[in-house]
């Protein structure tokens, strides 16, 4: 839906008060309304560096989920403020491995002997705390962009892989782009003894998949896959790898949104396209490449938001710039030290992955 234009200009007129003070980043999947604020838009990883590569900017307004913005305010400087609109922009998969369980966890892989041989790598969908344990146990971040980087960098460091909190991330990386099968990946499963795994199992395994998922990309099945290929003759599939495994196998090309806009970008015109993400981002580049001659339907018949990525709108968007343009600090969002240090740890790592 069209903007407000009341709203707009009251944005527009915030954001010039503030000037080179304040930096503006913008997750793919926010609304339409909020992105013509973004100073620069991306994946999950082209904004944490982004995020790192503006010390000059005081206010860091992240147009994103939490995880998002606490990793911005471990790459930043202390003196830089990274501000979320909405508070309640969370994330349901980075909510469904707490550090009490993935503690826990780790208690399990200790008492089966194999912890020592376990190197974590965990989603950057997932919280700070989750981060910090990753760092501290010898592991690194990844996101979907970096996926098979950072998992063979992991298995360059031990024998096996907790994977944390996506599930399907985890598998689709491992089966797709390193070659092992099915039967190598267990799934821990947190709200079972000893994650609902035997000590043979988790000996037996090298990929252990916390038991997380992503509840937008979830919604795909197989059968989107098979009726749009029914319904538009010669499409391309192309799905973000937080899909499930049965849907990533049917699909013609899997990637992070940023891979996602590339592809695209590259397609020849009179290509058909049918993507299987959140339908912010799908729209928006249905209606951008329509002019190409580039026809892009959403995967599924249903609708399919990330209803938090959706808190941040443009109401929320104003009222933050207005009261950082008036001297008032809303929203922060900051991680302890100590948390801070361990989870840059992990977050360093990747970066420099090769
Ligand atoms: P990317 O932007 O890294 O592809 O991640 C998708 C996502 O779910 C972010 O929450
Ligand atoms: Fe979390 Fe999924 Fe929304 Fe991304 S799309 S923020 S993984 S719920």
């Amino acid at each position: 839906s069209p903007s407000d234009p009341a709203l707009v200009e009251r944005a527009r007129a915030a954001k010039e008060k503030l000037g080179d003070k304040v930096f503006v980043l913008g997750h793919h999947y926010q609304r339409d309304e909020v992105i013509q604020f973004a100073d620069v838009t991306g994946d999950s990883f082209k904004l944490a560096r982004d995020a790192a590569a503006r010390p000059e900017a005081e206010y860091i307004v992240f147009c994103g989920v939490h995880f998002m913005a606490e990793s911005a305010d471990i790459l930043t400087s202390d003196d830089q403020k990274v501000v979320l609109p909405d508070l309640a922009a969370g994330c349901s998969m980075a909510d469904m491995a707490t550090a009490e369980q993935v503690a826990e966890c780790w208690d399990v892989l200790t008492e089966a002997g194999v912890a020592e041989q376990v190197v974590p790598v965990s989603y950057m969908n997932s919280s700070a705390d989750i981060k910090a344990f990753t760092g501290k146990h010898g592991g690194t971040i990844c996101t979907s962009s970096n996926a098979k980087r950072a998992l063979d960098w992991a298995f360059e460091q031990g024998e096996k892989v907790l994977f944390l909190p996506d599930q399907h991330l985890g598998r689709n990386t491992a089966v797709r782009d390193m070659g092992m099968s099915l039967g190598d990946c267990v799934v821990y499963n947190p709200h079972k003894p000893n994650g609902g795994l035997t000590t043979d199992e988790l000996r037996a395994a090298k990929m252990i998949l916390w038991r997380g998922h992503c509840s937008v990309h979830g919604r795909f099945g197989l059968d989107s896959v098979n009726d749009v290929r029914a319904r538009i003759p010669g499409v391309n599939v192309l799905v973000h790898p937080e899909c499930k495994h049965e849907v990533v196998a049917a699909a013609d090309y899997v990637g992070s949104t940023e891979y996602i806009i590339k592809a695209l970008e590259a397609a020849p015109a009179g290509s058909k396209w049918a993507i299987g993400t959140e339908l912010n981002l799908v729209r928006r580049l249905a209606n951008r490449f329509a002019p190409e001659g580039k026809e892009i339907v959403f995967l599924d018949r249903t609708v399919c938001f990330c209803s938090t990525m959706n808190r941040i709108d443009l109401p929320h968007l104003v009222w933050t710039l207005e009261s950082l343009a008036e001297g008032n600090l809303v929203n922060r969002i900051q991680v302890d030290q100590e948390t801070e240090a361990f989870a840059k740890l992990a977050l360093e790592r990747m970066l420099a992955l090769p």
